[in-house]
């Protein structure tokens, strides 16, 4: 089993979220950061991924080699930021199936309401990775996995690049199963929601709108 929370502290992956907190950081430079670093992340959350082996051939014998099962895991992006977390995974895991939840904060209730929601299917048979880059008050997040459970989930992990205090704490109370990994863990979220010092808004600086 995962941690319930794992900070991945390996200096390649600090270095590029320091460039991706610069402000001056331009939308492509950080785009590439969140692609490379997306790459790093997923060897940390696909640790301990169930395993399979297939029969081949090396130049010196036949050998039972070790392989991911791919289609054994579901890849779920939180619209629109996830995204850019999800290509680096794909790239890595191209046979993942993968599942989109789209969700805004009515600004009355600042409840989480679903627009869009497709899923793979026999998620019950799967792992599922659900990411999106920012864990701010977690309210999207949680209300994403719970999703995620009434479609047959079980084994479910999150990804993100920045984590909340907030944000953690509302995860592990709603689902304490669901093991968090996380490149860090900043300091509060301010009074629009956003985490300080964080980076600013994920989706604005991935797609370069305001
Ligand atoms: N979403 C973002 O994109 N940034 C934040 O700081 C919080 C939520």
């Amino acid at each position: 089993m995962l941690d319930h929370l794992t900070v991945v502290s390996h200096p390649l992956v600090q270095h590029k979220l320091t460039l991706m907190r610069e402000k001056d950081t331009s939308t492509a430079s950080f785009r590439k950061l969140l692609r490379e670093i997306s790459l790093l992340l997923a060897y940390e959350v696909t640790r301990e991924l169930p395993m399979t082996t297939k029969r081949i051939e090396t130049p010196l014998e036949p050998m039972d080699a070790p392989t991911i099962d791919g289609k054994k895991l579901a890849l779920v992006s939180i619209l629109r930021a996830g995204n850019g977390l999800l290509d680096g995974i794909l790239e890595l895991i191209p046979a993942a199936r993968v599942g989109f939840v789209g969700l805004y904060r009515d600004p009355e209730t600042l409840q989480p309401v679903q627009y869009y929601n497709k899923l793979p299917d026999h998620l019950d048979e799967r792992v599922s990775i659900v990411v999106d880059p920012m864990l701010a008050t977690g309210n999207s997040s949680a209300a994403a996995v719970q999703l995620l459970k009434d479609a047959g989930a079980k084994d479910i992990r999150f990804l993100c690049l920045l984590a909340a205090p907030e944000g953690i704490k509302r995860m592990q109370t709603a689902h304490p199963d669901v093991p968090i990994v996380t490149a860090a863990v900043d300091s509060h979220l301010n009074d629009h929601g956003y985490i300080v010092p964080g980076l600013g808004d994920a989706g604005d600086r991935m797609f370069g709108t305001k």
